[in-house]
C-alpha cells in the first residue's frame, strides 16, 4: 500500500528569463513580461510530495517535520526574497523557468530523501500555471 504526504511551503522570488543567444528584442518576444531586463517576482507556492510505503512502527510514510526541515533549509532558505539568476547558483546558465525551478528543486531534495520513496515536485509560478516533475 503506497501512499503520497505532501508538505506545502511558499517563496517569493524574482527572476527573468533570457536566451543569450537571442536579442533583446527576441527575448521580449519569446518570454514578455517575464524578460523585463530588471527583473520582476512571483509568490511560487511549492508543494513537495513523498510516495511509499508507511512505515509499520511509525504509521508514517515520512516524518513530515523532517520533511519540512529540508524544504525550508534546503530549498526556500535559497530561494526566498532571492533574484534566482543573480543570487543563487542555479541559474547562472540555467533559464529559471518554472520548469527549471522545479527539475533543480527536485534535484537538491532527492539527495536528502532515501531512494525507496518517490518524489514529485509541483510548483505554482502563478495561481493559474503551475508544472509537475517528475510528470505524472
Ligand atoms: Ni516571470
Amino acid at each position: 500500500m503506497k501512499i503520497k504526504v505532501s508538505r506545502k511551503e511558499h517563496f517569493n522570488a524574482a527572476h527573468r528569463l533570457y536566451n543569450p543567444a537571442w536579442s533583446d528584442e527576441e527575448n521580449a518576444r519569446i518570454f514578455g513580461k517575464c524578460s523585463n531586463p530588471n527583473y520582476h517576482g512571483h509568490n511560487y507556492e511549492l508543494v513537495v510530495s513523498v510516495t511509499g510505503t508507511p512505515d509499520p512502527q511509525t504509521g508514517y510514510v515520512f516524518d513530515m517535520k523532517v520533511l519540512s526541515d529540508l524544504v525550508r533549509d534546503y530549498v526556500t532558505k535559497k530561494f526566498d526574497h532571492k533574484n534566482l539568476n543573480l543570487d543563487t547558483k542555479y541559474f547562472k546558465t540555467l533559464n529559471p523557468t518554472a520548469e527549471n525551478i522545479a527539475v533543480v528543486i527536485w534535484k537538491i531534495l532527492r539527495e536528502k530523501i532515501d531512494s525507496s520513496l518517490d518524489l514529485k515536485i509541483t510548483l505554482y509560478e502563478t495561481e493559474r500555471n503551475y508544472v509537475e516533475y517528475p510528470a505524472p
